[in-house]
């Protein structure tokens, strides 16, 4: 079939206030782009006219700031989900001018196939390649684009050429049965590939093609700092006397890693770490420290659903990409993510808190218990099914006047249940196995900063200890009231909750 080849502003003509518009991508990575930056400029004059015009944004995870950063800065957002980094989405967020959804990243496909959020009205993809026959080649990322193509009415093809067509071939597209249909995922291994490397549609749904030449977003790191590195090499050190004492096996287990610089410092640490055999990554983003590991074979195999990367490490890829196809495979999120693979597998997982509290209990989404950070990402698809689940983060965070522990945490998105080991640049906590008790023992002698140590010892005195998760209901959240107050955590004077 012809298609219809139309400019980034037609296409988002076909976009009318109300529709909810399915993005391919995952993170900044294989995201729409220039449909979306023309869509701005429409929500803008709308309103200038003094008419109404918003959308719902479903997707894989983060975007870009061609995404959501324009469409939040003129408020052309209604609801969106799921996760996402943009600071300026987080404003409007958290001035409560979105409705935002956020929801494991593992079951944003699968909630928008069950109707939970409401009809998919129009999906713009970012391919690589579309043939006329409907078969579209995604670029770097899979999200949940095999699921929008399907149930959208419409379909409009971002067909960018700085994505090579070399990424012909990188992914593996499955979209499981709904129940009472479903059967098992097929994977019982990191490398295997179970649907096709494309998604195929009714190339009658596809009523334009955009081509761009638009990079990736992609976000660069800062530069390793002891900090980080020391916490990297706590994980490191901790995983390896693990398979020392029999706990993980000899041959070692799949990891998956957040993102951002803690998540390369604790991979560099491994990569060094040569009493550690070469492992496999089954994880959600892949980061340059991993490109760099499998081109050291440090790293046997990569299964992801983006390759969050800087752009000359993808072009890195794209151009060896005789090396890396049988190393890398690239997964809609609802596999890369699946609860009932991370179990099988056995994956270790390693996220960042943003604090933990005495028995475990972990926020990653919430400053102060009421703002919201980014989200939850995929960081409770992995660590409630995970073989062993690892929490990190810096002890203290602005020039110490926070601890990242606390008594009780000011949200929960991990519960105690969950979590076995916490990792700051102090030391580790082994949770597993403990009573509440012995984990709270076991975070403040081997997690806490010296700053707060007696602070916290001094907390669990002001209850009766006898209870099987003892707190002071009155002082549970002093340190966050006092830091609200005063700007300091320290300042906390338990004196008063006697
Ligand atoms: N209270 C208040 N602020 C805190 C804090 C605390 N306990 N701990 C950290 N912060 C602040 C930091 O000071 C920093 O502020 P700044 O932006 O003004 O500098 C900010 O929060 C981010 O902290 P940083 O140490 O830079 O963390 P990060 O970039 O590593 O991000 C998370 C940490 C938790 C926000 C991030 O990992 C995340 O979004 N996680 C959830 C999703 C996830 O786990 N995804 C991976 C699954 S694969």
């Amino acid at each position: 079939m012809a298609f219809n080849y139309i400019s980034a502003a037609e296409a988002a003509s076909l976009i009318k206030h109300g529709y909810n518009i399915g993005l391919s991508g995952f993170t900044p990575a294989g995201t729409a782009k220039a449909v979306t930056a023309e869509l701005a400029k429409i929500a803008e004059a709308e309103h200038a006219k003094g008419n109404p015009f918003q959308v719902g944004i479903f997707t894989g995870a983060s975007t870009g700031d061609s995404c959501d950063g324009v469409l939040s800065r003129v408020k052309a957002i209604r609801y969106r989900a799921p996760y996402t980094t943009n600071p300026d989405f987080r404003k409007a967020v958290n001035n409560g001018e979105i409705a935002y959804n956020d929801i494991h990243l593992s079951q944003m496909a699968q909630e928008v196939r069950y109707g939970f959020m409401g009809k998919v009205n129009v999906a713009i993809i970012e391919a690589c390649e579309v043939t006329p026959d409907g078969k579209i080649y995604l670029t770097a990322a899979g999200g949940i684009a095999p699921t929008i193509c399907c149930l959208a009415d419409q379909i409009i093809i971002e067909l960018n050429a700085a994505h090579s067509k070399n990424a012909m071939g990188l992914h593996d597209v499955y979209e499981p049965l709904d129940p009472p249909y479903r059967r098992e995922i097929p994977i019982f291994k990191p490398s295997d590939r179970i649907g096709q490397p494309y998604i195929q549609v009714d190339p009658k749904k596809i009523v334009g093609i955009v081509e761009t030449n638009w990079p990736d977003e992609a976000r660069s790191f800062a530069a390793a700092d002891p900090l980080t590195d020391k916490i990297g090499q706590n994980v490191a050190d901790f995983l390896a006397a693990d398979m020392k004492r029999g706990i993980i096996p000899s041959t070692f287990l799949p990891l998956q890693s957040g993102v951002g610089n803690i998540a390369n410092a604790v991979l560099g640490a491994l990569g060094r770490d040569k009493t550690i055999p070469a492992f496999e990554m089954y994880t959600e983003v892949i980061q340059n420290s991993v490109i760099g590991l499998i081109r050291e074979g440090r790293v046997k195999f990569g299964s992801a659903c983006s390759l969050t990367v800087t752009n000359d490490c993808l072009n890195g890829i794209y151009e060896d990409m005789d090396f890396f196809r049988d190393k890398l495979v690239l997964r809609p999120s609802e596999i890369s993510n699946s609860p009932e693979v991370v179990r099988r597998l056995g994956i270790i997982s390693i996220n960042t808190a943003i604090e933990a509290d005495l028995y475990g209990n972990v926020n990653s989404t919430h400053i102060g218990g009421t703002k919201m950070m980014n989200g939850i990402g995929g960081s409770g698809d992995f660590t409630r099914n995970a073989y062993i689940s690892i929490f990190t983060c810096p002890s203290v965070a602005k020039e110490g006047k926070i601890s990242a522990i606390v008594p009780m945490v000011s949200h929960v998105d991990h519960s105690e249940h969950d979590v076995n080991i916490i990792v700051t640049e102090q030391g580790v906590a082994d949770l597993r196995g403990k009573s509440p008790k012995e984990r709270a023992q076991a975070i403040i002698e081997n997690c806490v900063h010296p700053d707060y140590k007696n602070i916290l010892w001094d907390y669990l005195k002001l209850t009766d200890g006898k209870a099987q998760t003892p707190h002071s209901m009155r002082a549970a959240l002093a340190m966050h009231a006092e830091l609200a107050k005063s700007g300091d955590m320290k300042n906390v004077d338990w004196a008063q909750y006697k």
